[in-house]
């Protein structure tokens, strides 16, 4: 039997291929990053042909670097950023616009009008979600009412609609040529369009939101042998058997896999998921309920959701925007060279505030400047600020559970940075865990790839490779922790109200 898995990780600035071994070791890795194009303020686009490109090379250089073979990878799975929303010709693959990414904020005023009357939670029971610019379903709608003859050809079923999971997936098993138009459960409810307890297309939101249902991919689980890439392609013949969103990867890939287990990704944004079992519990505190993953015809299993856009992302601005640091880890360093923030809050409203505030209208702030504040203190307001949100949507949290979390389980590319770190058991007060492999996006999607075809044989096999790192324990005085979390609080109210 081959000895590998691989796993696609279509991110939102980048594209990676990893390949893993029986262990949950990572065996080789290839990356590609794509353009973020901003037509507008507040747009924020890519080119699903570049992506698409940058898959297929990804996959090529991952197996050429460790020297093998398609026949050595048992299954793959694809994990995607969700929500960025693709639409293209079924006859010809060509996409009709470009992708709508999740940090875009056009659909501001499609959003406004859907909530009317009825209010932002009015679909909240049945998809889980806010009524917000970030999901799918008004993106699409977006492209329909903006490109010519567009909702015409919908409705005849000649578009087809995909997250970016669901344009890999046509493209590798054929493309116009038969490929495969195809979801997984934690990718739709996504989209304001699923509903959650069915984990149908709900026919009725679709067509207030104004999506033609035509265009819908099927949703099957996230665990199963779809189909196979195409004969000629790269990965030729490779079983495409696990479709999971990055953040429910991360999740799988975390061995969160009972409830009351929850993790936090450090990437564009911040994404804390809480397993909540095969409850779908509705949040009243701004976090969103969300499919956590279904493994082939077992149970679904749910999940709270706090999604922060803004993260990492604030370390990239500060790099390419301001040019105060050349290279996004050199941001420890110098935030190592003052001892606080010196009085300084950055809220980093880019695309409004996700949880759990849900304010579109709210814009990005740097607040308690003196004279005195300094480019280190600046630096430690960015990474305090990751801090900050992640205290906020952990709040709601507790709350919506009635049970506080004791520790939480950390990846994603800034848990290296161990001032962050720190910080971040300080202000939330419990311990701070890092896997030794920080990579569990890409490996949650080859764990759910791998059980569907027997390589791994149940999730007992995922609970045991986990395996421990590092720990942060909390060193802040209670005192100075809360009166540093009361001025954050403060600091987020003064970018409210900023669109008019
Ligand atoms: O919901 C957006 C999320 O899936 C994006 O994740 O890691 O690409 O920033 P990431």
């Amino acid at each position: 039997m081959a000895s590998y898995v691989a796993a696609i990780d279509q991110g939102t600035t980048s594209t990676r291929c990893m390949i893993f071994d029986h262990s949950g070791r990572v065996v080789t890795v290839d990356q590609m990053e794509h353009r973020q194009i901003f037509p507008k303020a507040g747009w924020v686009e890519h080119d699903p042909n570049e992506i698409w490109q940058n898959t297929r090379q990804v996959c090529a250089g991952a197996l050429a670097k460790a020297d093998l073979a398609s026949s050595d990878i048992a299954a793959c799975g694809i994990t995607n950023q969700r929500e960025t929303t693709v639409v293209w010709e079924k006859a010809t693959g060509k996409p009709v616009y470009n992708a709508i990414v999740w940090q875009d904020t056009r659909t501001d005023e499609i959003v406004n009008s859907l909530a009317g009357e009825g209010g932002q939670n009015r679909y909240q029971r049945k998809t889980g979600l806010p009524l917000a610019t970030y999901f799918s379903g008004p993106k699409v709608k977006w492209i329909l009412d903006n490109v010519d003859g567009a909702r015409e050809r919908a409705e005849k079923g000649d578009l087809l609609f995909g997250n970016m999971d669901t344009w890999v997936l046509w493209n590798s098993t054929g493309g116009p040529d038969g490929g495969l138009h195809i979801t997984d459960p934690t990718n739709a409810s996504r989209t304001l369009l699923m509903d959650l307890e069915r984990l149908e297309w709900d026919a009725g939101i679709c067509a207030e939101i104004g999506v033609p249902t035509a265009m819908l991919p099927e949703i099957r689980s996230s665990s199963e042998v779809y189909g196979k890439v195409r004969e000629r392609g790269v990965f030729a013949g490779i079983p495409i058997a696990g479709i999971l969103g990055d953040q429910q990867a991360a999740t799988f890939g975390q061995a969160c896999l009972s409830p009351g287990e929850a993790k936090n990704t450090y990437g564009t944004g911040n994404f804390v998921l809480l397993n909540t079992g095969t409850e779908r519990v509705i949040s009243e505190n701004g976090l969103l309920t969300t499919v956590g993953y279904k493994i082939g015809s077992n149970d679904t299993v749910y999940c709270l959701e706090g999604s922060i856009a803004v993260t990492g992302s604030l370390v990239q601005w500060l790099r390419d925007n301001l040019g105060i640091i050349a290279t996004a880890p050199e941001i420890e360093q110098l935030a190592r060279s003052v001892d606080d923030n010196g009085g300084a809050y950055f809220v980093p409203a880019f695309s409004g505030l996700f949880a759990p505030h849900w304010r579109s209208d709210a814009r990005g702030a740097i607040v308690g400047l003196t004279r005195y504040v300094n480019r280190g203190h600046l630096a430690r307001a960015v990474l305090e600020a990751t801090a900050f949100q992640t205290r906020e949507v952990i709040e709601a949290m507790n709350a919506d559970s009635g049970v506080p979390l004791k520790s939480l389980k950390v990846d994603g590319g800034m848990v290296v940075n161990e001032l962050l770190m720190q910080f971040q058991a300080d202000i939330l007060g419990v311990p701070v865990i890092r896997p030794v492999v920080a990579e569990t996006t890409a490996l949650g999607a080859a764990y759910a790839a791998g059980l569907a075809v027997g390589f791994w044989a149940s999730e007992e096999d995922i609970r045991s490779n986990w395996a421990k790192d590092k720990q942060w324990d909390p060193q802040m005085p209670t005192e100075l922790r809360e009166k540093q979390y009361h001025q954050w609080q403060k600091a987020v109210t003064k970018t409210f109200d900023w669109v008019e």
